[in-house]
Order: structure tokens, then sequence, then C-alpha cells
């Protein structure tokens, strides 16, 4: 507390004097001044000061109500502090993100000219049982690679915030049904069955459609992907508010333990990893981010060995 802020203030500090600069542009006299700091967790965020008392000046009996608001005020402060690390953060992840969009795509053309070598190689050369079957395989590993380039650019695209595409009003029905069919074929090769329940109404969403494939895409190939017996089910419903679509199957599950982190870019459950099923753990990460971009929510049920079912909701439009 300082009764007069021009007198002496030595007996504060004595380095301390008073800068005036203040009150002559604004021509006013600073009389009486409380100084209280704003302290959060045990941390000074900054001091509040309340200057010229109206009336008598500013007595102990002042403190307690300044204390309260400087409480608000630091929490307020430190609330802007972490969003402004909030916001440099997301800064620097889109341009890792960008980063890894421009590696990546220009890994995709060396690999699809070699993919297309070995192609031409295979269909026009005559069957040789020393050699076909191994550019086969090597034709195959290029496949996969080509894939797992196009996951990791597109979940870049979508990290670096960058639009997928144009947005707007979408039946999901024969998306769904469309996208569905693309894994009839592996899932048959492993013996589960896949079914497919879609309601007989349009169910309009604003999106962008690219964007749901990858959705629904990421999930189904997971389902199929992590499960050796029993079934994939996807269903499409509507209700007053929401689409939702369900992807169920009776797979390996995801451990307790591991749900925390399934949405970290990169992150693969425990049984996973142990497994030969081979994989990057980029897949959901996107998802996560495109549900949330369209205002969607995301659940997850889950039991190690018995199955997963991950439900999306999105807003009707
Ligand atoms: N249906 C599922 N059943 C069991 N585990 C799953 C299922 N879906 C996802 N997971 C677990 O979540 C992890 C992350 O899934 P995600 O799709 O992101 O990566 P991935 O399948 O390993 O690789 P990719 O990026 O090629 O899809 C998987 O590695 C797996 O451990
Ligand atoms: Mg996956």
């Amino acid at each position: 507390m300082i009764p007069d802020a021009y007198g002496d203030l030595r007996y504060l500090d004595p380095g301390i004097k008073f800068d005036k600069s203040w009150d002559e542009v604004n021509k006013f006299r600073t009389r009486d001044v409380i100084c209280i700091p704003a302290i959060f967790k045990g941390e000074v965020m900054g001091v509040v000061q309340a200057i010229n008392s109206n009336g008598d000046p500013f007595h102990e009996s002042d403190i307690p109500p300044l204390e309260n608001i400087s409480r608000f005020i630091a929490y307020a402060l430190y609330h802007a502090r972490l969003y402004d690390e909030l916001a440099t953060l997301k800064g620097l992840e889109k341009e890792k993100a960008e980063f890894m969009r421009v590696l990546v795509h220009e890994l995709r053309s060396p690999v699809a000219t070699a993919k297309m070598l070995v192609s031409t190689i295979l269909f026009t050369m005559k069957e040789d049982p020393q050699i076909t079957p191994s550019l086969t395989k090597i034709g195959n590993r290029m496949d996969q690679l080509l894939i797992l380039v196009e996951d990791i650019l597109h979940m870049s695209r979508i990290k670096s915030g960058n639009p997928l595409g144009e947005i707007s009003v979408f039946d999901l029905v024969a998306e769904t049904n469309s996208t569905f069919e693309k894994y009839l074929e592996e899932a048959g090769a492993k013996g589960l069955d896949m079914k497919i329940k879609l309601p007989d109404r349009p169910v309009k969403v604003r999106i962008d459609i690219h964007g749901y494939r990858l959705i629904l895409s990421n999930l189904i190939s997971n389902g199929v992907k992590y499960t050796s017996t029993g079934s994939v089910i996807v269903s499409l419903k509507q209700n007053n508010e929401w689409a939702i679509l369900k992807i169920k199957d009776t797979g390996m599950g995801i451990p307790k333990n591991d749900i925390p982190n399934l949405f970290t870019e990169f992150f693969r459950a425990t049984n996973a990893r142990k497994s030969q099923i081979i994989g990057t753990g980029v897949g959901l990460a996107g998802v996560k981010e495109l549900v949330t971009r369209f205002g969607g929510i995301m659940e997850l049920n889950t039991e190690e060995d018995k199955g997963s079912e991950f439900i999306i909701r999105l807003p009707l439009s």
C-alpha cells in the first residue's frame, strides 16, 4: 500500500521510483496505490493495481476484496498463457504435418513407377518358376507400400488443416454401401461374416464425402484386419439429430490400458504389435480428427479377445 506515489518510496526498496510518464500523457495525478500480486498455483502471474481510492485513502480493509479480484485475474492470465502455448503447438503440429506431406508425396512417384515396371515385366515375360513368384511378391509389397504412402499422405493433409474436398450435403447410404463392398473379398478370404444394415431413407449430412470414405474405410479395414473369426457388421441409422454409423467386430479387441492412447498417431495396441498384423497406427488418429472436424462424436466399446464396436455420430444437415 502506497499513500502517495510521488512521495519518497525508498522505504519500500532503495531503487524504487514512481514513473510519472503515464500520468503526464494522461494529465493525471496518481495519489495512493494498492498493489496485490495475482497468484495462481503458487506462481505470480501479474500484479493487480488499484489507484486513487474514492474518498478516504486505501486501507487494510481494502486488501481482501482486491485479493479476491486478483485471484480471478490470475486464473484468467493463466488460461490466456495456456491458450498461447496451445496455439504455438498447433502451429508446429501443422508445420510438421506439411513437411510429412511433402516428403511422402515425393516418395510416392518413385514407388508407383517401380510398381508399374514390375507389373510390365510380369505381363510381358514368359512365366519362369525361378523369377515369377519373387517378382509377384515384390509387386504385392509395393502395393502395400503405396497404400501406406497414401494413408500417411491423407493423414498429413488432414493434420495440416487442408480441406480434403468440397463440403456439401451428401446421402451417406450409397457411400456406406460402396465402401463396404470393397472389403467383401478380403473378409471372404478370411472366412469372416460381413453384414451391412442400411436404412430405407436417405441419411443426409453436410460433409466432405472423401473424408467420410476415409473414416469408413479405416474402420472397416481395421475390423477385417483385427478379426480372425466371426463377423464384421456395419450399420447406419439416424435419429432426430445424428447419423449413427457403427462398425462392430468379433476380433482381438483392445486392452484397457491402451484405450487412452488409441487415437494418437503411430500408436498401436500391445496385442496388435505382438501379432503378425501389419499397421502404422495412423488410421484412427485421422478418423478422430475428421469426425471432430465434421462436428461429430466418436465412441468405442471394446473388450480384449471379444471384439470392438466403433460408433460415430455425425450431425444431420
Ligand atoms: N477393430 C479393431 N480391433 C482391435 N484393435 C484395433 C481395431 N481398430 C484399431 N485397433 C487398434 O488400434 C491401433 C490403431 O489403429 P489404426 O487404424 O490407427 O492403425 P493400424 O491399423 O495399426 O495401421 P493403419 O494406419 O495402417 O490403419 C491398431 O494398431 C490396433 O492396435
Ligand atoms: Mg488401421
